[in-house]
């Protein structure tokens, strides 16, 4: 589903002493079935923009539309389907559960929606296990588990409903290296095999760059760049400037030009090209 932004803002508390211009004047698009990585520092709006996504949050000027839907403006049914259409996991998961056990909750959107909640019991297992938990956490209570297995449970929450749009803020920061890792493998498979459009907010550049088909780099809730990952390279200063570090991999690609004076001809330095590009040199030498 494609998703059009044109000349957005959006301000907190209007009209009151507590007025906050959150976003201001974005238009991008989010292409349908792209993977696209919203990355700024703390307070430069990513949450805020990600709202507008299912109308949870819509804008106080401009437009947002989604698919056939147009915000402001849309009625509530079309806001209802919208928000089965694009499923929205919150960067803090005790804002989204509130049920008293974890099957309860992962049952709360289908049940909300009318989806038959017999194959939707039937997809529970499978669910479960994409996000890393077992069968045995069904019973538990949402409230008395770790921080990231309730990241897990409110991810789990939404996949249940196969939205065509999965919205995620931040949702392998605080997990560990394994569960991470495969997490984003997960949002890579959903988008490449299941063409699910992604919207995914991370504050780690190296996942943006390795996943991502385009990023969205935010400024003090001004659009900064829309780019793909093949040119943050040329991008790092500009990116280090508005107080976001260029990927790792990429200092290390200066680092090698400065100190071995290696000339980086590739156009990106993801990690994965960066060791392929490593190994075939040292192959190629030690073949002299
Ligand atoms: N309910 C609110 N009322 C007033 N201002 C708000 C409200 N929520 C957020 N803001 C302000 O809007 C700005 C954008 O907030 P937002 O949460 O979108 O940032 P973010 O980029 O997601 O930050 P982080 O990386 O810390 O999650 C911030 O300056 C924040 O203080
Ligand atoms: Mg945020």
């Amino acid at each position: 589903m494609e998703i059009v932004f044109e000349d957005v803002d959006y301000i907190y508390q209007p009209n009151t002493p507590l007025e906050h211009v959150a976003l201001q004047g974005l238009s991008f698009t989010i292409p349908s079935e792209f993977f696209t990585a919203i990355v700024g520092r703390t307070g430069s709006g990513k949450s805020t923009l990600l709202q507008q996504l299912n109308g949870l949050l819509q804008p106080t000027s401009g437009t947002v539309t989604v698919g056939d839907t147009r915000l402001p403006g849309a009625k509530s049914k079309p806001l209802k389907e919208l928000r089965r259409r694009v499923g929205l996991v919150f960067q803090y998961p005790e804002h989204q559960l509130f049920e008293e056990t974890v099957k309860q909750e992962l049952l709360f959107g289908p049940k909300n929606f009318g989806l038959d909640l017999g194959q939707v019991e039937a997809k529970l297992p499978q669910v479960l296990q994409d996000v890393g938990l077992d069968e045995s956490f069904l019973e538990r209570s949402p409230f008395t588990l770790s921080g990231g297995q309730m990241k897990r449970v409110a991810l789990a929450s939404v996949l249940i409903l196969d939205s065509e749009v999965l919205v995620l803020d931040e949702p392998t920061a605080g997990l560990d290296p394994v569960g991470k890792k495969q997490l984003l493998q997960l949002f890579r498979y959903l988008n490449e095999e299941k063409g699910k459009t992604v919207v995914l907010v991370t504050h780690n550049m190296e996942d943006a760059m390795a996943n991502a088909d385009q990023l969205v780099v935010l400024n003090d809730g001004c659009i900064d760049s829309v780019t793909s990952p093949k040119h943050l390279i040329e991008k790092r200063d500009q990116l280090e400037a508005i107080g976001l570090a260029a990927p790792e991999s990429i200092k290390f690609v200066d680092y090698m030009q400065q100190t071995l004076g290696v000339n980086w001809n590739e156009d990106e330095a993801t990690v994965d090209t960066v060791s392929q590009a490593l190994i075939k040199r040292i192959k190629a030498g030690a073949n002299k």
